[in-house]
């Protein structure tokens, strides 16, 4: 049973919670994971026959026209024992819905600010959250709640709350987990606008932010005691290095901190933190879940009590996410799991080529043979990491230049995870509010360019690459 929803600044439940998904539950979303059922080989074979019992079954009520939702499913599958017997990538599709006859396939648009009510007791009910239902837009809408809860189910969350943007999905989930000041012990590679909310936001609010480097886990150790909050990226941004969030996330939960993951560069398609240990995760569905570049929103996901103080918080200072773009983060959500596969692909494909390209001196990619990183990242990405790549230029800003005036088909954007490839120059983007020689410690240097890597053909990227790239 979820934890009652917490309203006010108490301290989150997460250390309370146990659900399937967490370390030690085996990994809950494939069928016939024997590794994972309890009871050993018997039990194992029979849990897999129940599993497959129920996936047919699933599937027969899709082909019935009276489709199961896949989080009825999954607690059908979970009340057994046994697995979900619904694979991810049909969750993507089906996440978050609830289809009766006559229902529409697609979800209509709700744009209506406030709903009617005909009995006062009814209102006060919904009002409550004791009954299902609407009544003012910046409070709930039919539209964000289906992405709520389908990013909630694809993430094994308890809940999920869809906000205005990414800033705005982090600065709810963080003060939900550390609500009075406190230590943020942070990946120094945080995303530039993290940084800047954490350095004008949270330091002049009494927070002590520590900066460190997540991929020393002595260090990690020494900084969490003590500490309210631990923030990381599942990919490091630009230069894509993954810190190991199972190692990290034991020592926060051993310490009773709380973990909050940025998951916006693997998505849930290809990390999932909450199974990992974390305590709540976030997303910026701007990128790779709203995936076409046309919208901008956030998305974050955990245990009941904590999403629901952060909703809370979200719902007083007014950065709930608006119908249309809950419409269409959800729409982009049912292509994810084909979209993530193809993003992974093209970038190992990329960067694979660029290692022999003119005037690049080092290719950042978190699956590239030789990574500072490989050995983590395959560990906790083995179906793939994503579009995201980096690689530096001899000749700096005027080579950077070059080569943007040549492309034919890359576009600099100053964004990443819709489906053209684009690239972005750090030292002007996402960190242009660090001095050059905080830049160069990081690593990132005048010649530093991100790319987002599309799912157009990878012979097709790459080509216009090395055409830009050609003397
Ligand atoms: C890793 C990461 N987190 C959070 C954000 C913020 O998201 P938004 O722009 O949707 O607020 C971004 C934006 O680029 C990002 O790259």
């Amino acid at each position: 049973m979820p934890a009652a929803p917490n309203y006010g600044d108490a301290p989150p439940k997460f250390l309370e919670s146990s659900r399937p998904g967490r370390p030690g539950a085996g990994p809950p979303h494939e069928i016939c994971d024997f590794a994972g059922a309890p009871g050993g080989a018997e039990a194992s074979v029979a849990s897999c026959a129940r599993s497959v019992t129920h996936l047919r079954d699933a599937l027969s009520h899709v082909l019935a026209g009276s489709f199961a939702p896949a989080a009825d499913a999954a607690k059908h599958a979970a009340d057994l024992g046994v697995a979900s017997p619904v694979k991810l990538s049909s969750r993507a599709v089906h996440a978050g819905r609830d289809l009766k006859a006559r229902s529409p396939l697609a979800p209509d648009l709700s744009t209506a600010a406030v709903h009617v009510y005909t009995d006062l007791d009814d209102y006060d009910a919904v009002a409550r959250g004791e009954r299902p239902g609407h009544y003012y837009g910046r409070n709930s809408n039919s539209n964000r709640e289906m992405l709520e809860k389908a990013v909630a189910e694809l993430e094994g969350a308890e809940a999920g709350l869809a906000t205005a943007s990414g800033m705005a999905a982090l600065h709810s989930a963080m003060l939900a987990l550390a609500p009075r000041p406190a230590t943020i012990v942070a990946t120094r590679e945080l995303y530039g606008g993290t940084m800047a909310l954490l350095r004008q936001d949270f330091e002049p609010a009494g927070y002590e932010v520590n900066f460190i480097d997540l991929g020393d886990l002595d260090t990690v150790r020494r900084a969490i005691d003590g500490a309210g909050l631990v923030l990381a990226e599942t990919i490091t941004n630009p230069l894509c290095g993954v810190p190991d969030l199972e190692a990290i996330a034991a020592m926060a939960r051993e310490r009773g901190v709380p973990f909050l993951v940025d998951n916006t560069f693997a998505s849930p398609i290809l990390c999932r933190p909450l199974e990992l240990g974390a305590t709540a995760v976030m997303h910026s569905a701007t990128k790779y879940i709203g995936g076409h570049s046309d919208l901008v929103a956030g998305v974050a996901a955990g245990d009941a009590g904590s999403i629901g103080a952060a909703r809370a918080r979200s719902v007083r200072t007014g950065t709930t996410l608006g119908p249309f773009d809950a419409w269409l983060a959800l729409r982009g959500l049912r292509t994810l799991d084909v979209r993530m596969r193809r993003h992974s692909h093209n970038s190992l494909a990329l960067a694979r080529a660029m290692q022999a390209m003119a005037g690049v001196t080092r290719v950042h990619h978190p699956l590239l043979e030789g990574s500072p990183t490989f050995a983590v990242a395959t560990r906790l990405m083995p179906r793939g990491a994503g579009g995201m790549m980096a690689f530096d230029l001899e000749g700096g800003r005027s080579a950077v230049q070059r080569m943007l005036s040549r492309f034919r088909l890359v576009a600099f954007a100053a964004s990443l995870g819709g489906v053209e490839t684009t690239i972005s120059y750090p030292e002007i983007t996402s960190h242009r509010s660090l001095t050059p020689q905080e830049r160069l410690e990081l690593g990132v240097t005048p010649g530093t360019v991100r790319v987002s890597v599309g799912i157009e053909d990878a012979d097709d990227i790459i080509a216009d690459f090395a055409q830009a790239l050609s003397a």
